[in-house]
């Protein structure tokens, strides 16, 4: 298995997606971003990406809005032509979402489909529309949540947004595997970002108390995660598919 050349993360206008856009730039890997509402913050992870050497264009989709897939399709593999003459991709990072925080009580059917839509549905017809543009030997990362295997208050809906994606991930697995394609997951524990209102990174109490939950003692980086899944591509780790790798620092062992 070769050395990835490009690479489509989704959601990296900020936070992990962006992390794991700069890891993958800084192995050398050409990176098509996407953003939704965040065109400033993507603007802002080309600029950094390029002024630590890396190439890198960005590109808007909202993984929500499934109707637009095809467009978005030809978009990227028009921009990947125009741009690096390339006329596959070799790794696709599924890392936009969204996330929910409200026990069975509070949870509202709009929410629901929100959450489900975007995190599960999206994530998967994107796989749907982008597979045909994936090479041989390409690779899929969906990121999941540390919360697949342990619980916290109100993620109900969440966290079972994100199993679904690893089940589907090991179906993937199986049915791209005569391609040379590994489908896998990273399940990130909690990582100080925007998410959740940026809680983890912004409230002092919540990160110490996470951070007591974990084997390492603290919450994690974004790079953490970036990295892990930068080397996760990697042609080391060619022989491993259908995996779940957890970059939690060992939280709620
Ligand atoms: N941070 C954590 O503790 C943690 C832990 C486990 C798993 N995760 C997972 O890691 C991933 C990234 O989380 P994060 O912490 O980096 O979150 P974040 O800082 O809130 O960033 C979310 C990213 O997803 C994009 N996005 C959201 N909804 C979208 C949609 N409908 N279509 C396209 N893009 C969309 C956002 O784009 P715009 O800003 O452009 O709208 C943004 O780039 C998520 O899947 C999350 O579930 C996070």
């Amino acid at each position: 298995m070769s050395e990835p050349r490009t690479a489509l993360v989704t959601g990296a206008s900020r936070g992990l997606g962006r992390a794991t856009a700069r890891a993958l730039a800084r192995h050398g890997v050409r990176v098509a971003l996407t953003y939704r509402g965040g065109a400033d913050g993507a603007v802002e992870t080309v600029r950094t990406i390029e002024e630590e050497g890396g190439e890198a264009i960005a590109l808007r989709l909202d993984i929500g809005d499934i109707a637009g897939f095809e467009q978005f399709a030809e978009e990227m593999t028009g921009a990947l032509r125009t741009r690096w003459r390339a006329d596959r991709l070799d790794v696709l990072v599924n890392n936009a979402g969204v996330g929910l925080f409200d026990t069975l009580e509070d949870v509202t059917p709009r929410r629901f489909d929100e959450i489900v839509g975007t995190n599960f549905r999206g994530t998967y017809f994107l796989i749907q529309a982008l597979v045909p543009h994936l090479a041989d030997g390409g690779r899929i990362v969906n990121v999941s949540t540390s919360l697949t295997r342990h619980v916290s208050p109100g993620t109900s809906v969440y966290a079972a947004s994100k199993a679904a994606v690893e089940a589907f991930s090991l179906s993937l697995a199986e049915e791209l595997g005569p391609r040379g394609i590994r489908v896998n997951s990273v399940a990130p524990g909690p990582s100080a970002t925007d998410f959740n209102g940026g809680a983890m990174r912004d409230d002092p109490a919540l990160r110490d108390a996470l951070a007591q939950q974990t084997a390492l003692g603290r919450v994690g980086s974004p790079d953490e995660i970036g990295d892990a899944i930068a080397a996760l591509v990697s042609p080391d780790m060619r022989w491993v598919t259908a995996e779940r790798l957890e970059v939690s620092g060992g939280a709620l062992l």
